[in-house]
């Protein structure tokens, strides 16, 4: 197994939002980055780091204990292409429709995204003619959007490129980001710079995997290099007191597994709604943010990682056929984690070109073409991307015709 044998030095860790004390929970060991898909035949050296994850005892902040340098994730090659979904897709045009109808609905807009990846909010955005910036380090990915003809710069947003826009462009009345946020463990910088981006009365909007959520199934998959940070209600709402900014509004999202859309503006800017109060309430009451839960659920994690070993060893005893579905940067963690290599999966079926006749990080099991899934049919398919569940299995409709069975973690580990 991936985690730890050797106990760890005890090393104090700050937490980067409010520089309090982070205590650690949850140690999932030794692990890769996890969107390094290798070439097979690659004899370069893999980069690891130590994944643990803890709590800041002022503020809350669930994080990681060490940050990955962001060169080494966002990059030329980055993989991730957010349009690779027909779920997300139709999310993120209704994300954009509603910026629309509401805070874009004024003389001479202007929105601002970080972490636009291939354009897939931003292209509904363009087509209604609307001003717009995307901030993108992966060039890649960035490429893809300007191919559409959105507004890229390559490059990351923090306190200097955002204050270079508010010099050329003027100020935003939208700055937005998906599933960018907690991938950013330098708050303060990315404050500043909204501050500076930011129309006096404009909103800064973001929307990452909720901790509720990953308690409530112990997704224990979400936490990997990338995302650096777990929010929850209480946890934003007191990074964006310290950062002179307010927590206005909340709106839970069954995408990605469970996330929350944080609404703020500048402090006093806005009357916050009741959905904020609703969700600290419910955080209060089923103490999302206690220790004690989180270490509950870090027991939780080693039983689905004991029960999916134990699964997958027994199929593979009986002479099975298992695969994988979804090559996500989730699966990182899980394999790594658990122990799963090709000896187990034999191989992981993706639709993503950059991933595919690779291997995965750490344990290097083959990615092939959903072509490959149908031929032949495997007996199980282990699905790692569990957050596209319907769009996939809707997809593939004929593997169950044929008796094939699905492979979930979760909530649980169970064969569907
Ligand atoms: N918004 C898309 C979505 O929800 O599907 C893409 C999410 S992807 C997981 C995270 C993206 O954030 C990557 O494309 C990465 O290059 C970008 N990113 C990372 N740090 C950033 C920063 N400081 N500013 C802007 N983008 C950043
Ligand atoms: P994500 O969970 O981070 O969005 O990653 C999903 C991965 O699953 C990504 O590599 C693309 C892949 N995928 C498929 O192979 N087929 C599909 O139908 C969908 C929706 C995703
Ligand atoms: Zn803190």
């Amino acid at each position: 197994y991936g985690g730890s044998t050797v106990p760890n030095e005890p090393v104090a860790v700050t937490c980067k939002v409010c520089g309090g004390h982070v205590h650690e929970f949850l140690d999932l060991g030794r692990q890769p980055l996890s969107d390094a898909f290798r070439e097979p035949e690659s004899v370069a050296p893999e980069f690891f780091f130590r994944l643990a994850v803890g709590r800041c005892e002022s503020c809350t902040m669930v994080q990681l204990t060490e940050s990955v340098p962001r060169e080494k994730m966002f990059h030329e090659d980055y993989p991730y292409h957010s349009s690779g979904s027909a779920v997300m897709r139709a999310h993120f045009a209704t994300v954009a429709r509603r910026f629309l109808d509401t805070e874009l609905a004024v003389p001479d807009p202007f929105i601002v995204e970080m972490g636009c990846n291939d354009g897939v909010m931003l292209a509904t955005i363009n087509q209604a003619g609307v001003r717009h910036l995307g901030f993108e380090p992966s060039n890649g990915v960035a490429e893809a959007a300007r191919a559409q003809g959105i507004r890229v710069r390559t490059a990351f947003f923090e306190e200097e490129t955002a204050a270079r826009v508010r010099a050329q462009e003027g100020p935003a009345q939208v700055i937005y980001a998906a599933n960018t946020m907690c991938h950013i463990p330098y708050p303060e910088s990315i404050f500043r710079g909204v501050d500076a981006l930011l129309a006096p009365d404009g909103v800064f909007v973001f929307e990452d995997p909720y901790l509720g959520d990953l308690v409530a199934k112990t997704s224990f998959d979400q936490i990997y290099d990338e995302h650096f940070f777990l929010f929850s209600g209480h946890s934003v709402r007191a990074m964006a007191e310290h950062y002179g900014f307010q927590l206005v509004d909340v709106d839970r999202l069954a995408v990605h597994g469970g996330e929350v859309r944080y609404t703020l503006a500048r402090a006093g800017a806005r009357v916050p709604s009741a959905a904020v109060a609703g969700l600290l309430a419910e955080e209060d009451a089923s103490g999302l943010s206690d220790l004690t839960t989180l270490r509950r659920f870090g027991d939780s994690v080693l039983r689905v990682r004991d029960d999916l070993v134990a699964l997958l060893r027994r199929l593979r005893a009986e002479g099975s056929l298992v695969v994988a579905y979804g090559a996500t940067a989730k699966s990182a963690t899980v394999t790594n984690f658990c122990g799963i290599g090709p000896e187990l999966v034999s191989y992981v079926c993706d639709s993503t070109p950059a991933k595919q006749h690779r291997i995965t990080p750490g344990k290097h099991i083959p990615v092939r073409p959903p072509t490959a899934f149908r031929d032949p049919y495997p007996d199980y398919a282990l699905l790692f991307a569990w957050n596209h569940a319907d769009e996939i299995m809707a997809k593939e409709e004929e593997f169950r015709r044929r008796g094939g069975q699905w492979i979930s973690y979760v909530p649980d580990v169970r064969v569907l």
